[in-house]
């Protein structure tokens, strides 16, 4: 199903309300796999007929940190499966002409260091602004950081696991490669621009 949405997503004839709902159902379903191994605790409680011993997610808080403006486009799917999970935001653009990351906004959860951190952006192109915000949050102390993408180049895969080792990258698509304006082919385009409809 996930490929299936993906492949209506990189469709440059879908509009934005498609695009933007897909994304979202997409990010609930992966939420599942990067999720997988979170640690359960056991639970007494009651059905309607008997005592059993059942498993419950064992304390361990979640944040979602969206890197601004794209990687909102996946919180309210990973917010319907997790409804708790606290969300910060890190703001970087890249500039057209290096394509370097430029950060513009970070407000995270007063105890970000103790969570258990997804990081969302729909695309993984160099791979600068997410090894960016992961280094934002490593310094702010935390430990415990997934990076969840729509699609990757091979590029940005090999310039997170270089930076980050620690970091594991839960991707929909890996993709061909970059062009030489750094964007992603196949790919799906602007996926900012996509979400929120600015081109
Ligand atoms: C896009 C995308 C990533 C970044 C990926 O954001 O959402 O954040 O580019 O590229 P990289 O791997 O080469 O750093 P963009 O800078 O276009 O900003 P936007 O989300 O505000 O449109
Ligand atoms: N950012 C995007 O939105 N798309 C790409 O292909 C690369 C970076």
């Amino acid at each position: 199903m996930i490929q299936h949405k993906l492949t209506i997503m990189r469709q440059k004839e879908t509009g934005s309300k498609d695009f933007r709902e897909l994304l979202n159902e997409i990010a609930l379903l992966m939420g599942y796999e990067v999720t997988r191994d979170i640690p359960l605790e056991d639970v007494e409680i009651e059905t309607p007929l008997c005592k059993m011993t059942a498993k419950k997610v064992s304390g361990l808080k979640l944040a979602i940190v969206p890197i601004l403006r794209a990687g909102l486009g996946m919180v309210d799917g990973l917010r319907t499966l997790v409804p708790v999970a606290k969300v910060g935001h890190i703001g970087l653009y890249r500039n057209e002409q290096t394509h370097e990351p430029v950060v513009y906004y970070c407000k995270l959860p007063f105890d970000i260091e103790k969570r258990f951190i997804i990081i969302t952006d729909p695309m993984l192109a160099t791979g600068g602004s997410a090894c960016d915000a992961i280094q934002m949050l490593k310094e702010r102390g935390c430990t415990n950081i997934r990076l969840m993408c729509l699609v990757g180049a091979p590029e940005g895969v090999a310039k997170v696991q270089e930076t980050h080792p620690d970091v594991d990258i839960y991707l929909a698509a890996l993709d061909d490669h970059l062009n030489s304006d750094a964007y992603i082919v196949p790919g799906l385009g602007d996926a900012g621009d996509r979400i929120f409809g600015t081109k």
